[in-house]
């Protein structure tokens, strides 16, 4: 294996000039919400996972605290729904880690429906679990990093925020809702130091495409992880993974109403 391959491996040491960065991953038991749990231990983090599966979190913690050889993960289960237990789950959190630098918030449900199919139910679960779980904890963390004047919190949006498409008007509606909040929530605390990056996947290979026929350009959840940490160590403002989907977007953005809406994706 050649020698940059194995230092991104190796576990990245705390030491007095570089202490342990502290995160929060809320949705840290699903694909990609794992995958980053591993590579922000190995970074260096001291992390709190909070998801509402137990068990996977458990199984989750116990992996990494044996691989890291010492305790640096911890399991909060929370269900993102319940806004109203955010700020008495913070500050268990902040007691236990002794602080913390980083929110990353990747929680998200879909569902397909027919094109011909409209289930409000669906919909409303959608925006609750992927916009307004997101909302309760960026607010909650929002101000305690303004006052800090420092910190990074990191949204997990997707894609399929950039424009409404006759696929899935529900889940579009809810990632472009978390993607406009984000940039309004950059747009407040740059100027106090904070760092808000915006994360757009394209099709990443995790339970949420089971069943999905044409998954082009799909990448494994482990690399997704890798540019996620390489988009929060850069400060980035908006990242696209894997990189191609920046330039399909584009395109696909400026595709004019009178056509997009005759197209069937
Ligand atoms: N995979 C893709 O192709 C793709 C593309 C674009 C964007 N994304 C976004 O990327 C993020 C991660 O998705 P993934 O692909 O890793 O999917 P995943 O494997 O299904 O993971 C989603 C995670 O969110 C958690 N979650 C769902 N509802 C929750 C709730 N009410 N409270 C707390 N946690 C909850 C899930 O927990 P449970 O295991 O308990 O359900 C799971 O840990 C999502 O926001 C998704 O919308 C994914």
């Amino acid at each position: 294996m050649p020698d940059s391959n194995k230092n991104q491996n190796k576990p990245v040491p705390a030491t007095p000039l570089t202490p342990r960065q502290r995160g929060i991953i809320v949705g840290a038991s699903g694909g990609m919400g794992a995958a980053l749990s591993h590579k922000l231990a190995r970074e260096g983090f001291s992390l709190a996972l909070v998801d509402c599966n137990k068990k996977a979190l458990q199984l989750l913690c116990n992996e990494i605290n044996q691989s890291m050889g010492e305790k640096r993960v911890r399991l909060y289960e929370h269900d993102a729904t319940d806004y109203d237990s955010v700020p008495d789950t913070l500050r268990r959190i902040i007691a236990d880690l002794g602080g913390v630098d980083t929110l990353v918030y990747i929680a998200g449900v879909i569902h397909f429906p027919a094109l011909d199919e409209y289930y409000f139910s669906q919909d409303h679960k959608m925006v609750e679990v992927n916009l307004l779980g997101a909302m309760a904890w960026m607010s909650a963390i929002a101000p305690l990093f303004q006052s800090a004047k420092s910190g990074q919190i990191v949204g997990v949006s997707s894609v399929a925020g950039d424009r409404g498409r006759v696929g899935n008007p529900g889940y579009n509606a809810s990632k472009a809702g978390l993607t406009n909040y984000l940039e309004a929530l950059r747009n407040r605390l740059t100027r106090h130091g904070v760092n808000v990056l915006t994360v757009k996947p394209g099709f990443v290979k995790t339970d949420m495409l089971m069943g999905v026929e044409k998954t082009p350009f799909a990448i494994e959840p482990e690399r997704a992880a890798n540019l996620i940490w390489d988009g929060m160590k850069k400060r980035k403002q908006v990242i696209y993974i894997a990189g191609i989907w920046k330039l399909i977007m584009l395109v696909i953005r400026h595709i004019p109403s009178v056509i997009f809406r005759r197209l069937n994706f």
